[in-house]
Parts: structure tokens; C-alpha cells; sequence
């Protein structure tokens, strides 16, 4: 145990750390995009994937094990960075843009700080303003339904679906679909996903190599090439997360 502990503080133990828990994080993004590509299938296919994971009752343990993770990860980070900075005091500018390093890497910091920022701002508008943000919606949806003589329906009534969906046994299931649709239609929020999308771009494109690097993957010959993939993968992962807002704001007319 004490051998672990002191594996840990090491800077080559948080680096594996680091990169152990990057790679975790990057596996939820990929799962992540995956099932909220049935945004594009629809709204029944999306509010029928959401509630499968709401309904499962593992969803608290996974939760608060990707919590950890994200804690993790940033604790290490932030612990390497104030070592590095102790033990180089100035840093050295010119090296930065000498070729040694690429963007992605002189500004993990940076990209780290805006990712975290933006789940910050992602979890208050999915996970948690959900319980009244759905309920707002539902109001103003039935008082557009009773169309009652005078009363003026709310603007998001106009755009936004009813906030519960009532399956035909009778059983009901939140409008997540509707929750991002109404999120999307606010342009400052959609550029807001973009923006801190460019950084989460920017933050996996260093992050990524250096995950491959640090676990070692296989033989150097094959290094490149599974850098190579990994890139791609990041690419796409963060180009179909950007296309979400977009669809919606451009298309869906939201
Ligand atoms: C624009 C693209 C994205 C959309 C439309 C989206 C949508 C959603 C929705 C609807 C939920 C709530 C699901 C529910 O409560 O039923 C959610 C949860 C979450 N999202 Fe995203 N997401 C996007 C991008 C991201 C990115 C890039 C990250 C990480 C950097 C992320 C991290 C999370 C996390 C950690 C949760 C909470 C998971 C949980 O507690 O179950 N999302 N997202």
C-alpha cells in the first residue's frame, strides 16, 4: 500500500494516472456521442435511449465513478503543473513554438480549464436544471393545449414539445429531446458549445497522443499509426458532438 502511495506522488505515477483516467474520460465521450447520435433518429428514439439509462439503477454508481475520474484527472493535473512550475520557475517561450511543442500541448492548461468550465455549464443544463427547466416546459405546453379564449401561450410553448411523454401503457418519461431542443435554440448557447467544443478538440488532441505515449501501446513501430487512429477518432468525435447544436439551431429550427 505504502508502495502505491508512493507511486502515486511521483511525477511519472500521476502521469500514468493521468493518462489511465484520460483514457476512461475519452471512452465515456465516445459512448457519449454514440447514443446522442439518435438525436439525429428522432425524438422517440432519443427519450426511449435516455430513459433506459435513467431507469437503470447502476446510473448513481456510474455517475459518481465518472466524477471521480474527472476529479482525479484534474487534481493530478493541477498537482504536475505547480511542480513543473516549481522546478522551472520561468518558462522557457521560445522552446514553446520552436517545433518542440504543438498547440495542442503548450496550452493543456488552457483547454483543460475551458473543458472544465464547460461541463460545469453542460451538467446545470442536462443534468441538473432538468427537474424544473422539464417542468416550465410542461406548464407551458398544457396552457397551449387548453387554447383557453385571451390566454397568450408562452413563447417557448411555441417551441418547445410537451415536457413528459406518455407512453400508451400509461407510463411517462422525461423530453430530454425537447430539454436540448429548447437549449439549442438560444444562439449564445449554441456558440457556447462551440467554442468550448474547439477546446475539448484542442485539449484531446494532446491528450490523446500523450496517452499513447505514456501507456506505450504496442511496439514503436506501430505507435504512429495508433496515433494516427486515435487522432482521427478525436477528430470525429468532436465534429459529431458540434453538429449536434448546429442541427438543431439550423436545421430542426428549434
Ligand atoms: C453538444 C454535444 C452534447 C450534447 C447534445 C449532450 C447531451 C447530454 C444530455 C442530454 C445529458 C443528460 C442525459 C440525461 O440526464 O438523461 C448529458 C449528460 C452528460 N454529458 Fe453531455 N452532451 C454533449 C457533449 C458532452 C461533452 C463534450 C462532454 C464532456 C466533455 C459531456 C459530458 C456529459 C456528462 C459528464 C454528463 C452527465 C452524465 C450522467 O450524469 O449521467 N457531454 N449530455
Amino acid at each position: 500500500m505504502k508502495a502505491i502511495v508512493k507511486a502515486l506522488k511521483s511525477t511519472i505515477g500521476k502521469k500514468l494516472v493521468m493518462a489511465v483516467t484520460g483514457l476512461l474520460l475519452f471512452g465515456f465521450l465516445v459512448t457519449h456521442v454514440a447514443g446522442n447520435l439518435l438525436l439525429f433518429v428522432g425524438e422517440e428514439a432519443f427519450n426511449d435511449y435516455a430513459h433506459m439509462l435513467e431507469s437503470n439503477p447502476l446510473l448513481p454508481l456510474a455517475e459518481v465513478g465518472l466524477l471521480a475520474l474527472f476529479g482525479v484527472h484534474i487534481a493530478c493535473a493541477i498537482s504536475l503543473t505547480l511542480q513543473n512550475k516549481k522546478a522551472r520557475p520561468t518558462p522557457y517561450e521560445e522552446k514553446q513554438w520552436a517545433g518542440a511543442r504543438s498547440l495542442g500541448s503548450s496550452t493543456m492548461i488552457i483547454s483543460g480549464m475551458l473543458v472544465t468550465l464547460f461541463l460545469v455549464v453542460h451538467l446545470y443544463d442536462f443534468r441538473i436544471s432538468k427537474y424544473w427547466v422539464l417542468d416550465d416546459l410542461k406548464v407551458a405546453a398544457a396552457s397551449t393545449d387548453t387554447g383557453a379564449e385571451g390566454s397568450q401561450p408562452a413563447l417557448v410553448a411555441e417551441s418547445s414539445p410537451p415536457a413528459v411523454v406518455s407512453e400508451a401503457d400509461g407510463a411517462e418519461k422525461s423530453d430530454i429531446y425537447g430539454l436540448v431542443q429548447h437549449r439549442f435554440a438560444h444562439p449564445l448557447s449554441v456558440l457556447l458549445y462551440l467554442v468550448c467544443l474547439a477546446g475539448l478538440g484542442l485539449h484531446l488532441s494532446h491528450g490523446v497522443q500523450s496517452v499513447v505515449r505514456t501507456l506505450g501501446f504496442g511496439h514503436p513501430k506501430y505507435i504512429p499509426l495508433v496515433q494516427k487512429a486515435s487522432m482521427g477518432l478525436t477528430a470525429l468525435v468532436v465534429v459529431l458532438f458540434a453538429l449536434m447544436p448546429l442541427w438543431f439551431f439550423l436545421v430542426k429550427g428549434a
